[in-house]
């Protein structure tokens, strides 16, 4: 695997890969990795000629200075299991040759970025819009993966793509979790063994609503969900919706047949974690 940590090298690499014909898969990453990005990237390497994952902690994505210094970087270790899925290019940039000039650009996404993560977040979706056109910039690829668990970033990024014409696919895979139900996250590296056994019940509030779905009505399916999370131990929700799963409007009704994304975030101690489930009513 080679690995290329500079802006100009990258995109002399790429355009020559590209030139030559292959198809290019690629996996934008802030490292740390799991099988939630594992399963990315071997999507990726069985559908392209080549697979490039980036790891890049990006600093204007995130809205909460301490999340940022804490997020785990475990560039070592990821490198090893890059190579053990075939990947065949890291590339890990530097934060000062990403931005060598302070970026000014403003996105505007309209509703999408009015609600939960656009709405607790200031800012966050603008980071990423930056981030991921500076990326797909310097690796041109023909395709891009991106996970589930981030909904809202798919919906903006797809959002992205369209609103500037970039001439890439982008491509969903489902949530991966941990036997207990937990969606894994790099961010579950930061709790400790007591919350660690609590968090999975973000994934539980889940289920009792998709449980509710079609029973209830909107407003007591949240009440449930709001009552079942305050008996948890130091679990602190921020909000759960119910939302359409295209726009991500919050739905105050719901018909049979419908698609629905029910929507949580909520921290767990000091750790900010999100989680998410696509249901069709017809089948609860
Ligand atoms: P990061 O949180 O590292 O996630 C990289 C990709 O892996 C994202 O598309 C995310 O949705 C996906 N992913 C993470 N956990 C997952 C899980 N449990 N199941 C399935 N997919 C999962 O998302 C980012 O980085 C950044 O915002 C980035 C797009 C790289 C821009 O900086």
């Amino acid at each position: 695997m080679e690995v290329i940590e500079r802006v100009d090298t990258i995109r002399e690499r790429m355009q020559t890969l590209r030139c030559s014909g292959k198809r290019i898969g690629f996996v934008p990453t802030m490292g740390a990795l799991h099988e939630g990005h594992l399963q990315l990237l071997r999507a990726s390497v069985q559908e392209n000629d080549i697979t490039v994952c980036s790891i890049f902690v990006n600093p204007t994505q995130f809205n909460n200075p301490d999340d940022y210094k804490l997020y785990p970087r475990t560039i070592a270790q990821d490198t090893e299991l890059l190579k053990t899925v075939g990947c065949d290019i890291l590339f890990a940039p530097k934060a000062e040759d990403v931005y060598v000039q302070q970026s000014l650009l403003q996105f505007s996404f309209g509703p999408l970025e009015a609600v939960m993560e656009g709405e607790h977040r200031p800012g966050h979706f603008n980071g990423v819009a930056t981030v991921v056109s500076k990326l797909f910039h310097f690796v041109q690829p023909h395709r891009a993966y991106f996970g589930q668990k981030d909904l809202q970033q798919v919906a903006i990024v797809k959002q992205l793509v369209q609103g500037l014409s970039f001439d890439v696919e982008v491509v969903r895979y489902p949530i991966v979790r941990e036997e207990d139900g937990l969606a894994m996250s790099s961010r579950n590296k930061r709790l400790d063994a007591k919350q660690r056994q609590t968090a999975p019940s973000l994934y539980g509030a889940l289920q009792l609503a998709k449980q509710q779905l079609g029973n209830k009505p909107v407003y007591s399916i949240k009440a449930a969900v709001e009552a079942y999370l305050s008996s948890m131990d130091e679990v602190q929700l921020e909000y759960f919706e119910i939302t359409d799963p295209d726009t991500l409007r919050p739905l105050t009704n719901v018909q049979p047949g419908q698609e629905v994304a029910l929507c949580i975030a909520a921290f767990v101690g000091p750790v900010r974690l999100i989680d998410n489930m696509l249901v069709n009513l017809n089948e609860v």
